[in-house]
């Protein structure tokens, strides 16, 4: 059994300009340990998928399908059921940790919170199991920064703050929204070496969002490619990167500036993602798509099999795609 099985999530949002489709007939599942990553532009659907999971979503927003944990179906679950779910089994790190810590509270105090609710121990047990995840994090001086409020952390201390919470009561799984994408490039490689160090110490499984495919490719295992809030592809991280089966990820992988490759001007995907209030009919990527052809604008491609554990959803054959 899988840790995490998505099955058909399609979320909605209801607006006064109609209804918008943001995540259509998504499904993936994930073993214990394993890391995958969400990748596509900005208004892909990557953040709304993880948020329906823990039950997050904006109060206009339905989500159907369904998402198991475990085994346990927890789409939609009762408020008290997901609750247990959220700190203990299923932690989310957002991209702006400034928006989820409290300010006027002292960090250890926020975090000691999080385990006197969830499991119940002494205020003093608390914030010395605080104080350890602070240091797990690398917060150097972890003992006497705990007592500090958020603003006297850096921006790269505040992420690990949040980690360190996420992490307070070991979940199984990790959901990571961007976690580095309000940081520079050396705090980023920090971030993410950290991911991988407490990922092997604790064993979880990481879902990343991110829109930096070089973190895909050092980091997770298998990637799921988003467009229009639909899968366009999906499988192993190493196979694809090195032979994208959908124009759209074969277009995210030229727009990644190279350093050993001279050039001007970088390899963009002309045009702009679709009106998800008027999803095309065909294939939401055909606009942009050099190799689209009738068939793409008329009919939504399949998910279909490529190779093992590969998927993608194109009207055209592989061979056109070179
Ligand atoms: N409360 C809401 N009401 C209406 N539409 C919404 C709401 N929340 C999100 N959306 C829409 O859902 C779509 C998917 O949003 P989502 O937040 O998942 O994008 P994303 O892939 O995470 O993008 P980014 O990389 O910018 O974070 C977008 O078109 C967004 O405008
Ligand atoms: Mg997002």
């Amino acid at each position: 059994m899988s840790l995490l099985e998505v099955e058909n999530l399609s979320v909605k949002f209801k607006t006064n300009d109609g209804i918008v489709s943001a995540v259509n007939d998504v499904s993936f599942s994930m073993d214990a340990g394993k890391t995958l990553a969400i990748v596509g532009e900005s208004g892909s659907g990557k953040s709304q998928t993880a948020f329906s999971i823990l039950g997050l979503l904006a109060p206009n927003g339905l989500s159907t399908g369904s998402v198991k944990f475990d085994g346990q179906e927890i789409l939609n679950a009762p408020l008290k059921e997901l609750n247990k779910v959220r700190a203990e089994e299923i932690a989310i790190v957002f991209q702006d940790p400034m928006t989820s810590l409290n300010p006027y509270m002292r960090v250890s105090e926020q975090m000691a919170e999080v385990l006197i609710h969830h499991q119940g121990i002494s205020k003093a047990e608390a914030f010395n199991q605080s104080v350890a995840m602070l240091d797990a994090v690398k917060i150097p001086d972890a003992k006497r920064r705990a007592r500090l409020y958020p603003h006297e952390f850096s921006g790269g201390m505040r992420q690990r703050v949040m980690i360190a919470m996420s992490l307070l009561c070991r979940p199984k799984l990790l959901i990571a929204d961007e976690p580095t994408t309000a940081l520079d490039v050396t705090v980023q490689a920090q971030i993410m070496d950290l991911f991988s160090d407490i990922q092997k110490e604790f064993g979880m499984g990481v879902i990343l969002i991110t829109h930096d495919l070089g973190v895909v490719a050092g980091f997770c295992e298998d990637v799921l490619v988003l467009y229009g809030g639909r899968v366009m592809e999906q499988g192993p991280v190493d196979p694809v990167f090195e032979n994208p089966s959908h124009p759209y990820t074969q277009g995210l992988l030229r727009a990644i500036p190279r350093i050993d490759q001279k050039s001007d001007v970088l390899d963009t995907i002309p045009g702009t993602p679709p009106n998800m209030l008027l999803p095309p009919k065909g294939c939401p990527f055909v606009a942009r798509c050099k190799h689209a052809d009738d068939i793409c604008g008329d009919q939504l491609p399949d998910l279909c099999e490529l190779t093992a554990g590969r998927l993608r959803a194109c009207h055209q054959p592989m061979e056109k795609l070179v």
